[in-house]
Protein backbone atom coordinates (compact mmCIF):
# COMPACT_ATOMS: atom_id res chain seq x y z
CA UNK A 1 0.00 0.00 0.00
CA UNK A 2 1.25 3.43 -0.90
CA UNK A 3 1.16 6.33 1.67
CA UNK A 4 -0.31 9.33 -0.31
CA UNK A 5 -0.43 13.13 0.97
CA UNK A 6 -3.33 11.96 2.61
CA UNK A 7 -2.58 9.49 4.40
CA UNK A 8 -0.26 11.64 6.17
CA UNK A 9 -3.16 14.16 6.82
CA UNK A 10 -5.21 11.84 8.18
CA UNK A 11 -1.91 10.53 10.66
CA UNK A 12 -1.37 13.91 11.45
CA UNK A 13 -4.55 14.57 12.59
CA UNK A 14 -5.29 11.91 14.45
CA UNK A 15 -2.62 11.82 16.30
CA UNK A 16 -2.75 15.64 17.27
CA UNK A 17 -6.41 15.64 18.53
CA UNK A 18 -5.70 12.79 20.62
CA UNK A 19 -2.39 14.77 22.03
CA UNK A 20 -4.71 17.64 22.59
CA UNK A 21 -7.51 15.67 23.69
CA UNK A 22 -5.25 14.24 26.63
CA UNK A 23 -3.90 17.70 27.47
CA UNK A 24 -6.83 19.09 27.40
CA UNK A 25 -8.98 16.71 29.94
CA UNK A 26 -6.46 14.26 30.83
CA UNK A 27 -6.53 16.41 34.07
CA UNK A 28 -10.47 16.74 34.73
CA UNK A 29 -11.36 14.80 37.99
CA UNK A 30 -13.41 11.95 36.03
CA UNK A 31 -9.98 10.76 34.23
CA UNK A 32 -8.06 10.69 37.28
CA UNK A 33 -6.21 7.30 37.65
CA UNK A 34 -7.24 6.31 34.04
CA UNK A 35 -5.38 5.45 30.89
CA UNK A 36 -6.24 9.31 29.97
CA UNK A 37 -4.68 10.35 32.97
CA UNK A 38 -1.75 8.55 33.09
CA UNK A 39 -1.31 9.33 29.04
CA UNK A 40 -1.59 13.52 30.43
CA UNK A 41 1.28 12.70 33.18
CA UNK A 42 3.31 11.15 30.67
CA UNK A 43 3.03 13.72 28.07
CA UNK A 44 2.57 17.03 30.25
CA UNK A 45 5.66 16.08 32.82
CA UNK A 46 7.57 13.38 32.32
CA UNK A 47 8.32 13.45 28.45
CA UNK A 48 9.38 17.46 28.51
CA UNK A 49 11.76 16.52 31.59
CA UNK A 50 13.19 14.28 30.33
CA UNK A 51 13.83 16.55 27.06
CA UNK A 52 14.76 19.31 28.97
CA UNK A 53 17.34 16.75 30.90
CA UNK A 54 19.07 15.76 27.43
CA UNK A 55 18.95 19.22 25.74
CA UNK A 56 20.77 20.15 29.08
CA UNK A 57 23.73 17.28 28.52
CA UNK A 58 23.86 18.32 24.68
CA UNK A 59 23.14 22.12 24.72
CA UNK A 60 23.57 23.18 28.51
CA UNK A 61 19.66 23.95 28.16
CA UNK A 62 19.30 26.35 25.83
CA UNK A 63 17.03 24.81 23.46
CA UNK A 64 14.44 24.34 26.75
CA UNK A 65 15.07 27.96 27.42
CA UNK A 66 13.71 29.29 24.26
CA UNK A 67 10.74 26.75 23.88
CA UNK A 68 9.80 27.86 27.45
CA UNK A 69 10.29 31.96 26.61
CA UNK A 70 8.49 31.26 23.21
CA UNK A 71 5.52 29.23 24.98
CA UNK A 72 5.71 31.74 27.83
CA UNK A 73 4.75 34.70 24.75
CA UNK A 74 2.59 32.46 23.70
CA UNK A 75 0.46 31.59 26.72
CA UNK A 76 1.59 34.58 29.13
CA UNK A 77 1.52 37.72 26.61
CA UNK A 78 -1.30 39.57 24.79
CA UNK A 79 -0.76 39.16 20.84
CA UNK A 80 -3.28 37.46 18.44
CA UNK A 81 -0.74 35.05 16.81
CA UNK A 82 -3.61 32.36 18.56
CA UNK A 83 -6.82 34.33 17.19
CA UNK A 84 -4.84 35.09 13.50
CA UNK A 85 -3.91 31.61 13.50
CA UNK A 86 -7.69 30.43 14.27
CA UNK A 87 -8.61 32.85 11.29
CA UNK A 88 -6.26 31.21 9.15
CA UNK A 89 -7.12 27.45 9.26
CA UNK A 90 -10.80 28.70 9.33
CA UNK A 91 -10.69 30.64 6.01
CA UNK A 92 -7.97 28.36 4.18
CA UNK A 93 -10.92 25.42 4.72
CA UNK A 94 -13.96 27.72 3.75
CA UNK A 95 -12.32 28.71 0.78
CA UNK A 96 -11.28 24.97 -0.12
CA UNK A 97 -14.85 24.12 0.99
CA UNK A 98 -16.18 26.61 -1.32
CA UNK A 99 -13.94 25.82 -4.53
CA UNK A 100 -14.29 22.32 -4.15
CA UNK A 101 -17.91 21.35 -2.53
CA UNK A 102 -20.01 24.19 -2.85
CA UNK A 103 -21.30 23.32 -6.42
CA UNK A 104 -22.14 19.98 -5.51
CA UNK A 105 -24.92 21.16 -3.27
CA UNK A 106 -27.95 21.56 -4.89
CA UNK A 107 -30.42 21.67 -2.07
CA UNK A 108 -31.31 25.16 -1.85
CA UNK A 109 -32.47 25.38 2.02
CA UNK A 110 -28.00 24.14 2.29
CA UNK A 111 -27.45 27.38 0.17
CA UNK A 112 -29.33 29.70 1.97
CA UNK A 113 -27.63 28.58 5.49
CA UNK A 114 -24.19 27.95 4.61
CA UNK A 115 -22.66 31.22 3.78
CA UNK A 116 -24.43 32.70 7.30
CA UNK A 117 -23.74 30.11 9.47
CA UNK A 118 -19.82 30.02 7.95
CA UNK A 119 -19.80 33.72 8.88
CA UNK A 120 -20.94 33.31 12.80
CA UNK A 121 -17.41 32.19 14.10
CA UNK A 122 -15.75 35.60 12.76
CA UNK A 123 -18.80 37.66 14.07
CA UNK A 124 -18.26 35.93 17.68
CA UNK A 125 -14.94 35.59 18.08
CA UNK A 126 -14.56 39.30 17.05
CA UNK A 127 -17.43 40.22 19.79
CA UNK A 128 -15.25 38.09 22.29
CA UNK A 129 -12.17 39.80 21.43
CA UNK A 130 -13.13 43.38 21.25
CA UNK A 131 -15.80 42.88 24.23
CA UNK A 132 -14.84 44.39 27.74
CA UNK A 133 -14.58 41.25 29.76
CA UNK A 134 -15.71 43.41 32.86
CA UNK A 135 -12.57 45.37 33.56
CA UNK A 136 -12.58 46.34 37.15
CA UNK A 137 -11.47 50.00 37.57
CA UNK A 138 -11.71 52.07 41.02
CA UNK A 139 -14.52 53.75 40.29
CA UNK A 140 -16.62 50.56 39.51
CA UNK A 141 -15.32 48.19 42.27
CA UNK A 142 -18.26 48.92 44.40
CA UNK A 143 -20.38 47.93 42.16
CA UNK A 144 -18.52 44.70 41.49
CA UNK A 145 -18.73 43.94 45.09
CA UNK A 146 -22.48 44.25 45.75
CA UNK A 147 -23.19 42.02 42.39
CA UNK A 148 -20.90 39.56 43.61
CA UNK A 149 -21.06 38.80 47.19
CA UNK A 150 -18.60 36.79 49.50
CA UNK A 151 -19.55 33.78 50.08
CA UNK A 152 -16.84 32.98 52.91
CA UNK A 153 -15.23 29.80 51.65
CA UNK A 154 -13.80 30.24 48.21
CA UNK A 155 -14.14 34.13 48.56
CA UNK A 156 -13.87 36.08 51.86
CA UNK A 157 -13.82 39.38 52.71
CA UNK A 158 -10.25 39.96 54.19
CA UNK A 159 -8.64 38.96 50.93
CA UNK A 160 -5.80 41.53 50.19
CA UNK A 161 -6.64 43.98 47.45
CA UNK A 162 -5.41 43.08 43.93
CA UNK A 163 -1.46 43.96 44.44
CA UNK A 164 -0.92 45.61 41.05
CA UNK A 165 -4.39 47.10 40.26
CA UNK A 166 -4.62 48.30 44.30
CA UNK A 167 -8.55 48.00 44.26
CA UNK A 168 -10.13 45.48 46.26
CA UNK A 169 -10.83 42.11 44.92
CA UNK A 170 -14.43 41.35 44.65
CA UNK A 171 -15.86 37.52 44.93
CA UNK A 172 -15.02 35.74 41.73
CA UNK A 173 -13.15 38.21 40.16
CA UNK A 174 -9.19 37.53 39.49
CA UNK A 175 -6.45 39.69 38.22
CA UNK A 176 -5.41 38.53 34.68
CA UNK A 177 -1.29 38.52 34.45
CA UNK A 178 -1.97 38.86 30.68
CA UNK A 179 -4.38 41.84 30.14
CA UNK A 180 -3.09 43.32 33.84
CA UNK A 181 -6.55 44.03 35.48
CA UNK A 182 -8.39 42.42 37.73
CA UNK A 183 -11.63 40.58 35.53
CA UNK A 184 -15.01 40.60 37.18
CA UNK A 185 -16.25 37.03 36.94
CA UNK A 186 -13.40 35.99 35.10
CA UNK A 187 -13.26 32.43 33.73
CA UNK A 188 -9.84 32.02 32.35
CA UNK A 189 -7.85 33.84 29.77
CA UNK A 190 -7.76 32.78 26.18
CA UNK A 191 -5.38 32.87 23.94
CA UNK A 192 -7.87 32.48 20.91
CA UNK A 193 -9.43 35.22 21.37
CA UNK A 194 -6.83 36.95 23.00
CA UNK A 195 -9.02 38.14 25.76
CA UNK A 196 -9.80 37.63 29.39
CA UNK A 197 -13.00 35.55 29.28
CA UNK A 198 -15.76 37.33 31.69
CA UNK A 199 -18.43 38.68 33.27
CA UNK A 200 -19.22 40.31 29.77
CA UNK A 201 -18.31 38.52 27.29
CA UNK A 202 -18.98 34.64 28.30
CA UNK A 203 -21.72 34.36 26.29
CA UNK A 204 -20.28 35.51 23.39
CA UNK A 205 -17.32 33.14 24.51
CA UNK A 206 -19.91 30.68 24.51
CA UNK A 207 -21.79 31.79 21.53
CA UNK A 208 -18.00 31.38 19.36
CA UNK A 209 -18.15 27.87 20.76
CA UNK A 210 -21.33 26.72 19.37
CA UNK A 211 -20.66 28.70 16.08
CA UNK A 212 -17.35 26.49 15.63
CA UNK A 213 -19.61 23.47 17.02
CA UNK A 214 -22.04 23.74 14.14
CA UNK A 215 -20.05 25.05 10.96
CA UNK A 216 -17.85 21.45 11.94
CA UNK A 217 -20.85 19.56 12.57
CA UNK A 218 -22.35 20.95 9.82
CA UNK A 219 -19.71 20.79 7.43
CA UNK A 220 -18.64 17.35 8.31
CA UNK A 221 -22.42 16.43 7.49
CA UNK A 222 -22.52 18.36 3.97
CA UNK A 223 -18.66 17.26 3.21
CA UNK A 224 -19.84 13.54 3.27
CA UNK A 225 -22.92 14.01 1.71
CA UNK A 226 -20.94 15.20 -1.49
CA UNK A 227 -18.83 12.82 -1.44
CA UNK A 228 -21.48 10.16 -0.39
CA UNK A 229 -23.31 11.12 -3.92
CA UNK A 230 -20.46 11.23 -6.16
CA UNK A 231 -19.60 7.66 -4.57
CA UNK A 232 -23.00 6.72 -5.22
CA UNK A 233 -22.57 8.03 -9.38
CA UNK A 234 -19.56 6.80 -9.68
CA UNK A 235 -20.10 2.93 -8.58
CA UNK A 236 -23.71 2.38 -8.28
CA UNK A 237 -25.80 4.73 -10.68
CA UNK A 238 -28.72 1.89 -10.79
CA UNK A 239 -28.71 2.28 -6.58
CA UNK A 240 -27.30 0.55 -3.84
CA UNK A 241 -29.30 -2.42 -4.03
CA UNK A 242 -28.37 -4.23 -6.96
CA UNK A 243 -25.15 -4.33 -5.56
CA UNK A 244 -22.96 -7.14 -3.28
CA UNK A 245 -22.43 -5.35 0.18
CA UNK A 246 -18.98 -6.30 1.16
CA UNK A 247 -17.40 -4.09 3.28
CA UNK A 248 -14.14 -4.48 2.06
CA UNK A 249 -14.66 -3.80 -1.22
CA UNK A 250 -16.57 -0.92 -0.23
CA UNK A 251 -13.26 0.48 1.54
CA UNK A 252 -11.29 -0.22 -1.61
CA UNK A 253 -14.11 2.12 -3.45
CA UNK A 254 -14.19 4.85 -1.16
CA UNK A 255 -10.61 4.72 -1.21
CA UNK A 256 -10.78 5.07 -5.09
CA UNK A 257 -13.33 7.57 -5.15
CA UNK A 258 -11.07 10.01 -3.04
CA UNK A 259 -7.83 9.95 -4.97
CA UNK A 260 -10.06 10.01 -8.21
CA UNK A 261 -10.09 13.86 -8.41
CA UNK A 262 -8.45 16.78 -7.17
CA UNK A 263 -11.99 17.72 -5.64
CA UNK A 264 -12.62 14.68 -3.77
CA UNK A 265 -9.00 14.42 -1.97
CA UNK A 266 -10.22 18.24 -0.82
CA UNK A 267 -13.95 17.52 0.27
CA UNK A 268 -12.49 14.54 2.16
CA UNK A 269 -9.87 16.14 4.08
CA UNK A 270 -12.28 18.83 4.90
CA UNK A 271 -14.60 15.94 5.83
CA UNK A 272 -11.76 14.42 8.29
CA UNK A 273 -10.36 17.52 9.57
CA UNK A 274 -13.85 18.80 10.83
CA UNK A 275 -14.89 15.30 11.85
CA UNK A 276 -11.71 15.00 14.33
CA UNK A 277 -11.87 18.14 15.71
CA UNK A 278 -15.67 18.10 16.48
CA UNK A 279 -15.72 15.88 19.60
CA UNK A 280 -12.40 18.38 21.09
CA UNK A 281 -15.04 21.48 20.56
CA UNK A 282 -17.98 19.39 21.47
CA UNK A 283 -15.99 17.95 25.23
CA UNK A 284 -15.23 21.79 25.34
CA UNK A 285 -18.49 23.08 25.51
CA UNK A 286 -19.74 20.15 27.46
CA UNK A 287 -17.22 21.17 30.28
CA UNK A 288 -18.60 24.56 29.61
CA UNK A 289 -22.00 23.61 29.91
CA UNK A 290 -21.53 21.70 33.12
CA UNK A 291 -19.62 24.66 34.88
CA UNK A 292 -22.82 26.72 34.49
CA UNK A 293 -24.75 24.28 35.72
CA UNK A 294 -22.84 24.35 38.99
CA UNK A 295 -22.37 27.26 39.11
CA UNK A 296 -18.87 27.68 38.85
CA UNK A 297 -16.11 29.45 37.07
CA UNK A 298 -13.30 27.17 35.29
CA UNK A 299 -11.34 28.83 38.12
CA UNK A 300 -13.95 27.84 40.79
CA UNK A 301 -14.08 24.88 39.72
CA UNK A 302 -10.38 23.92 40.57
CA UNK A 303 -10.74 26.07 44.08
CA UNK A 304 -14.08 23.93 44.77
CA UNK A 305 -11.72 20.22 43.79
CA UNK A 306 -9.24 22.04 46.74
CA UNK A 307 -12.04 22.18 48.78
CA UNK A 308 -13.18 18.61 48.50
CA UNK A 309 -9.91 17.28 49.12
CA UNK A 310 -9.38 19.40 51.95
CA UNK A 311 -12.93 17.47 53.39
CA UNK A 312 -11.57 14.27 52.23
CA UNK A 313 -8.39 14.32 54.35
CA UNK A 314 -10.80 15.90 57.12
CA UNK A 315 -8.95 19.12 57.49
CA UNK A 316 -12.32 21.67 56.83
CA UNK A 317 -13.99 22.34 60.27
CA UNK A 318 -17.42 24.06 61.56
CA UNK A 319 -17.14 26.86 64.18
CA UNK A 320 -19.49 27.82 65.87
CA UNK A 321 -20.67 31.38 67.74
CA UNK A 322 -21.46 30.66 71.11
CA UNK A 323 -23.50 33.78 71.34
CA UNK A 324 -25.47 33.10 68.29
CA UNK A 325 -29.04 33.10 67.75
CA UNK A 326 -31.36 33.90 65.07
CA UNK A 327 -32.45 37.46 66.23
CA UNK A 328 -28.77 38.49 66.56
CA UNK A 329 -28.32 37.58 62.90
CA UNK A 330 -30.66 39.83 61.49
CA UNK A 331 -29.56 42.68 63.59
CA UNK A 332 -25.48 41.89 62.36
CA UNK A 333 -26.78 42.10 59.05
CA UNK A 334 -28.29 45.07 59.56
CA UNK A 335 -25.30 46.85 60.85
CA UNK A 336 -23.03 44.46 59.18
CA UNK A 337 -19.52 46.30 57.43
CA UNK A 338 -19.38 48.56 54.36
CA UNK A 339 -17.97 45.23 52.26
CA UNK A 340 -20.41 42.80 53.52
CA UNK A 341 -23.61 41.92 51.22
CA UNK A 342 -26.69 40.09 51.85
CA UNK A 343 -27.37 36.96 49.43
CA UNK A 344 -30.39 34.86 49.43
CA UNK A 345 -29.02 32.14 51.52
CA UNK A 346 -27.34 34.02 54.13
CA UNK A 347 -24.89 36.84 55.31
CA UNK A 348 -21.19 37.51 54.26
CA UNK A 349 -19.59 40.27 56.25
CA UNK A 350 -15.79 41.20 56.84
CA UNK A 351 -14.66 38.42 59.24
CA UNK A 352 -13.29 35.59 57.81
CA UNK A 353 -14.72 32.16 57.10
CA UNK A 354 -18.07 32.80 57.62
CA UNK A 355 -20.85 30.83 56.05
CA UNK A 356 -25.09 31.13 56.34
CA UNK A 357 -25.88 27.81 54.48
CA UNK A 358 -29.72 28.33 53.55
CA UNK A 359 -29.57 25.17 51.67
CA UNK A 360 -31.15 23.30 54.65
CA UNK A 361 -27.38 21.19 54.58
CA UNK A 362 -25.26 22.83 57.33
CA UNK A 363 -26.42 25.45 59.18
CA UNK A 364 -29.98 23.90 59.33
CA UNK A 365 -30.66 24.44 62.78
CA UNK A 366 -30.24 27.95 62.35
CA UNK A 367 -26.34 27.74 62.97
CA UNK A 368 -24.06 29.82 62.07
CA UNK A 369 -21.34 27.94 60.45
CA UNK A 370 -17.66 28.99 59.95
CA UNK A 371 -15.64 27.67 57.79
CA UNK A 372 -11.71 28.52 56.78
CA UNK A 373 -10.28 27.72 53.72
CA UNK A 374 -8.19 30.28 52.67
CA UNK A 375 -6.95 31.24 48.88
CA UNK A 376 -5.33 28.83 46.19
CA UNK A 377 -5.80 25.75 48.52
CA UNK A 378 -4.07 27.11 51.93
CA UNK A 379 -5.94 25.70 54.79
CA UNK A 380 -6.51 28.10 57.54
CA UNK A 381 -7.09 25.46 60.42
CA UNK A 382 -6.61 28.30 63.41
CA UNK A 383 -10.20 29.10 65.56
CA UNK A 384 -11.62 32.52 64.56
CA UNK A 385 -11.45 34.80 67.62
CA UNK A 386 -14.89 34.11 69.59
CA UNK A 387 -15.62 30.66 67.74
CA UNK A 388 -15.72 27.11 68.94
CA UNK A 389 -14.41 24.58 66.80
CA UNK A 390 -17.56 22.00 66.57
CA UNK A 391 -16.79 19.27 63.93
CA UNK A 392 -15.42 17.80 60.89
CA UNK A 393 -17.38 19.03 57.13
CA UNK A 394 -18.57 15.78 56.30
CA UNK A 395 -18.85 16.18 52.53
CA UNK A 396 -18.82 18.77 49.93
CA UNK A 397 -22.75 18.64 49.78
CA UNK A 398 -22.62 19.97 53.17
CA UNK A 399 -21.33 23.37 51.79
CA UNK A 400 -23.62 25.35 49.93
CA UNK A 401 -22.06 26.78 46.82
CA UNK A 402 -24.06 30.44 46.76
CA UNK A 403 -23.25 31.14 43.34
CA UNK A 404 -25.34 28.14 42.26
CA UNK A 405 -28.77 29.15 42.01
CA UNK A 406 -30.10 26.01 41.29
CA UNK A 407 -32.29 25.05 38.72
CA UNK A 408 -31.69 24.30 35.41
CA UNK A 409 -31.95 28.08 33.96
CA UNK A 410 -31.23 30.29 37.01
CA UNK A 411 -27.12 29.94 36.34
CA UNK A 412 -27.70 31.22 32.71
CA UNK A 413 -28.97 34.85 33.79
CA UNK A 414 -25.88 36.10 34.78
CA UNK A 415 -24.05 34.38 31.64
CA UNK A 416 -26.87 35.84 29.54
CA UNK A 417 -28.03 39.10 31.24
CA UNK A 418 -24.76 40.43 33.14
CA UNK A 419 -25.48 43.94 35.26
CA UNK A 420 -23.44 46.51 33.87
CA UNK A 421 -22.84 49.19 36.29
C1 LIG B 1 -15.57 49.70 34.90
O1 LIG B 1 -15.30 50.94 34.28
C2 LIG B 1 -14.41 50.84 33.17
C3 LIG B 1 -14.05 52.27 32.75
O2 LIG B 1 -15.16 53.06 32.68
C4 LIG B 1 -15.07 50.03 32.08
O3 LIG B 1 -14.23 49.91 30.96
C5 LIG B 1 -15.38 48.65 32.63
O4 LIG B 1 -16.09 47.90 31.67
C6 LIG B 1 -16.19 48.74 33.92
N1 LIG B 1 -16.20 47.41 34.49
C7 LIG B 1 -17.28 46.84 34.98
C8 LIG B 1 -17.09 45.51 35.61
O5 LIG B 1 -18.37 47.38 34.94
C1 LIG C 1 -6.89 29.62 39.31
O1 LIG C 1 -6.38 30.67 40.07
C2 LIG C 1 -5.23 30.36 40.82
C3 LIG C 1 -4.85 31.54 41.66
O2 LIG C 1 -5.11 32.75 41.05
C4 LIG C 1 -4.11 29.93 39.88
O3 LIG C 1 -2.97 29.57 40.63
C5 LIG C 1 -4.58 28.77 39.04
O4 LIG C 1 -3.60 28.41 38.09
C6 LIG C 1 -5.86 29.14 38.31
N1 LIG C 1 -6.35 27.98 37.59
C7 LIG C 1 -6.86 28.05 36.36
C8 LIG C 1 -7.34 26.78 35.77
O5 LIG C 1 -6.94 29.12 35.75
C1 LIG D 1 -5.98 32.47 60.13
O1 LIG D 1 -7.06 32.99 60.91
C2 LIG D 1 -6.66 33.78 62.01
C3 LIG D 1 -7.91 34.16 62.78
O2 LIG D 1 -8.90 34.67 61.95
C4 LIG D 1 -5.87 35.00 61.54
O3 LIG D 1 -5.44 35.77 62.63
C5 LIG D 1 -4.67 34.53 60.74
O4 LIG D 1 -3.99 35.62 60.19
C6 LIG D 1 -5.12 33.62 59.59
N1 LIG D 1 -3.98 33.05 58.88
C7 LIG D 1 -3.79 33.21 57.57
C8 LIG D 1 -2.63 32.50 56.97
O5 LIG D 1 -4.52 33.87 56.88
ZN1 LIG E 1 -5.63 43.31 39.53
ZN1 LIG F 1 -6.71 38.20 30.36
Amino acid sequence: MQFTALHYVVAFIVIFSTIVFIVLFGRLPAFKGTIVGKARTLLWHWIPAKLVAIDKTITGGRISDATRSCGNYLINDKHWGVAIFYVTILTVALIFFFKDAWRHIMNPIHRLLIPPLAFQPYFYLYLSAFTDPGTITPSNVSRMLEIFPYDDIIFYPDMPPCRTCHTPKPARSKHCSVCKHCIARMDHHCAWINNCVGYYNYRFFLAFIVSNLIVLAYGSYLTFSVLYKEYMRQYFPEGYDSAPKYYWADYIKWMKLIHSQNWTATVSSLFMISTLVLPLVIAFLAQHLLFIHQGVTTNESEKWGEVEWAIKNGMLYIYEDGQFNAENDMTETATGSGSGSESEYGVARSRPGILTNGKGKLGKSGRRVHIHVYGDGEMNRSVPHGMVQTEKVPDLDSICNIYDKGGIFQNWEEVLFPKYT
